[in-house]
Order: structure tokens, then sequence, then C-alpha cells
């Protein structure tokens, strides 16, 4: 079965950046934006220019900078959002505006105060305003897992009818499951997109740890494009992760005949540049990017990898740009992983040298967390010492 391209919107610099401790400058947005145009994102949500005067400079600066990818702007549907989003973009190369309403009646009583009727013509005027601005324009129906389908549907209808050519579907609050949410991106392509040339894209949330199942899901049910972030930062619980995503699609591509235009080697190397920047690492086992994502300390685990990686390894570290050593040595850790381990250092050991030091290895690393090659080093010159002490019948 051909591919299909799934279209990757990275939202890091907006939904990511105004989560509690993501805030950056703006040439750390920069720098950002960058490399994510070189990691090969199709989109960049480069900010919110109505929010402030530092996410305007930045969706300026990022569309100056990024020229070979699509730089979107977000903006909520009154006159004057929509204008600021459009001066923002102006001189990008690709500019997108991306306006959003919400649609469900919870949010339409206690947050915008608005009739269903009035929030169609919001999105109506909104929409046929920005295409005076922009080619592309984006349509979101904020919170739209909890919307009532028919409306979201009109909503919707509304929206491509002004000139929206990509309809964004948000779980806004993570609240769906994987099947449930099929069903529903089924049920907008068939009610809503037919055969008409419009992009059904899916924007998840992270709240009940479901993001990059949603995600899939979505994509399996008819969705093109994915907004997601790099190390799944973002509101509360975080976005779908960019990583996650990609890396199910390349891994799984048995299953899921879809392909992203992202450089996979370049995923760990972003991950770092966005912790580094915003001040905090990741969790040690998240998939992909975790500094454990790719280390294998059980005894039996490095005795498998040593035989053939693909044992334990459904991925290789390079595939994602991680070059770091696999195997850490702690206190699960086998005579393999430890003879190993040796060599790379330099030092080949007999079967009674290995013995004595294993023993040595052992009683270290039960007081120990991990193990270092100085550790290592001592540990083998401690048995050379103890050997030279030994009387020569017993060293025999
Ligand atoms: O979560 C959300 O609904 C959003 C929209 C602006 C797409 O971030
Ligand atoms: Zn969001």
């Amino acid at each position: 079965m051909a591919e299909q391209r799934i279209a990757v919107f990275d939202t890091t610099l907006r939904d990511g950046e105004q989560s509690p401790g993501c805030s950056m400058n703006l040439e750390e947005k920069v720098r950002v934006a960058r490399q994510l145009e070189n990691l090969g994102v199709d989109i960049i949500e480069a900010g919110f220019p109505i929010a402030s005067d530092g996410d305007f400079a930045a969706v300026k600066a990022v569309a100056a900078e990024c020229r070979n990818v699509t730089v979107a702007a977000l903006c909520r549907t009154t006159e004057q959002d929509v204008m600021k989003a459009a001066i923002a973009l102006h001189g990008a190369a690709h500019p997108r505006i991306h306006t959003v309403v919400a649609t469900s009646d919870i949010h339409l009583e206690y947050k915008l105060k608005k009739s269903r009727a009035e929030v169609i013509e919001m999105t109506r005027q909104a929409v046929s305003l920005a295409r005076n601005f922009a080619e592309e324009v984006e349509f979101s129906a904020e919170d739209a897992t909890r919307s009532d389908v028919d409306y979201l549907c009109e909503v919707f209808a509304a929206a491509v009818d002004a000139g929206a050519s990509i309809l964004n579907v948000p779980d806004t609050v993570g609240y769906t499951l994987p099947s449930e949410f099929a069903r529903l991106i089924h049920t907008v392509r068939e009610r809503v997109v037919g055969d008409r040339p419009v992009t059904i894209s899916v924007h998840c949330h992270n709240d009940l740890g479901l993001a990059v199942a949603n995600s899939l899901a979505a994509i399996e049910a008819g969705a093109r494009q994915v907004e997601c972030t790099i190390n799944g930062i973002g509101e509360r619980a975080g976005n779908a992760s960019l990583e996650e995503i990609v890396m199910a699609l390349k891994v799984r591509a048995d299953q899921l005949p879809y392909a992203a235009g992202v450089r996979t080697e370049e995923l760990y190397p972003t991950s770092q540049l966005l912790s580094e920047i915003i001040g905090f690492e990741v969790q040690p086992n998240k998939a992909i990017v975790g500094r454990n994502a790719f280390a294998h300390e059980a005894g039996i685990h490095q005795h498998g990898m040593i035989s053939n990686p693909l044992c334990y390894e459904i991925m290789t570290p390079e595939s994602v740009g991680v070059s770091a050593n696999r195997l850490v040595l702690g206190k699960h850790s086998g005579r393999h992983a430890l003879a190993l381990r040796y060599e790379e250092l330099g030092y080949s050991l007999q079967p009674s040298e290995l013995d004595a030091v294993y023993g040595r290895f052992t009683t270290l690393a039960d007081r120990k967390k991990r193990i270092y090659d100085q550790d290592l080093i001592i540990l083998l010159s401690a048995v050379a010492r103890a050997d030279e002490r030994l009387p020569v019948e017993a060293a025999a």
C-alpha cells in the first residue's frame, strides 16, 4: 500500500510555550524554530500575536527567519485578533492564519456567553476575513470532543464554506478515547469534508496519557495533520509528543502506512535543545528521548543486547540521533556486559580475571547506583594488586 503523507504541525512555540515553566525569549524561540525547520516539520505555530508583544514579535521573527516551512499564527475569531495575526505574518514565505473558537455547550455558556448561532456567525466572519491575508486558513473548534457532534459539523461546514482548508479537531481537555476519537474523525470526514480539498487535523492533550494514541487513531480514521510538541510540553499534562508520533509511524509502518517528512535523527538534538532552553529535562523513562530510552541494565537484557540488539530494541538509538552507550552498568548487570565494557575500555580479561573483578563489581554495585568507567579501572587495579600479593602456589 502506498504511504500517505501526514503533515506535522509543531506547536511547541505556542501551546508548549504557554505552559508553566516553558516560557522562552525571542532569541530562544528563533533558535528552536530554526531547529524545527531543520527537523523537517511542515508547520511551525510560532505564537498567538494578540496575547502579548512577545508573541507578536516571535511570529514576525520566525516568519522572517524560516522560509522553507509554513508559519502559523493563532487568533480567536474577533476582527482585532485576526488582524493582529495577519500583520505578524506579513512577509512570511508560507503564512497560515489559525483561528479558533469553542464549540462545546459548557464553553459557550460559561466562557464565551454566546449562542450556537452567534458562534457560527463568528466563525464565518473570522475565516473570510483571514482569507484576505492568507491562502491557508485553519479553523479549530476548541473542546471539539465534548461538543455536540451535529453542532460541531455545522460549525465546521460554515468554516469550510467561508474558505478554511484545514479543520482542526482539538481534544482540548484530553478527554477522548482512541476508538471514540476515530469515530468522530470519521463523522467529520463523511459529513463535512466529503471529496472537498480539506485536511482534517487533530490536536490532542495528554490529561489521560492518551494524546499520542488518540492522534494515531485519528490518522487511521482519516486525519492528515497532527498537532504536537517537542518533548510533549504543553498545557497541564502536555500535548501529543512529536517524537512519539513520528517514531510510531516509522517503526510501525507495517500497520500505519503513513509518512511524515521529519528527519528522525534530529529528534534527540531537538529535544535536547528545548530542554536546555526551558531549563528542564524530560523524565528519564520518556519514550524516544528520555535518558533511559535506550539504556539496558538487567543482566539478561544486556546479554541479549550484546548477542543481537534486536532482542530488546525496536529502533536504534542512532535513528533518533542518540549516540550514547546503551548498556548501563549497575547491580543488575551480568558478566557479559562487564566484559564488553572492559573491552571497550581496552582491557581484554581472562575468565579468571573477569570472575575476580565481577565479584568486586557486584559488591560495589550494591552500594552505588551507577558504576562509571573510572570505578571499573579502580576495580581492575585492585584485583591486580590482590593477585600480586598472593603466594606463588596460591596464584598458580
Ligand atoms: O487545545 C486547544 O484546543 C488549542 C486550540 C487553540 C487548538 O490549543
Ligand atoms: Zn492545545
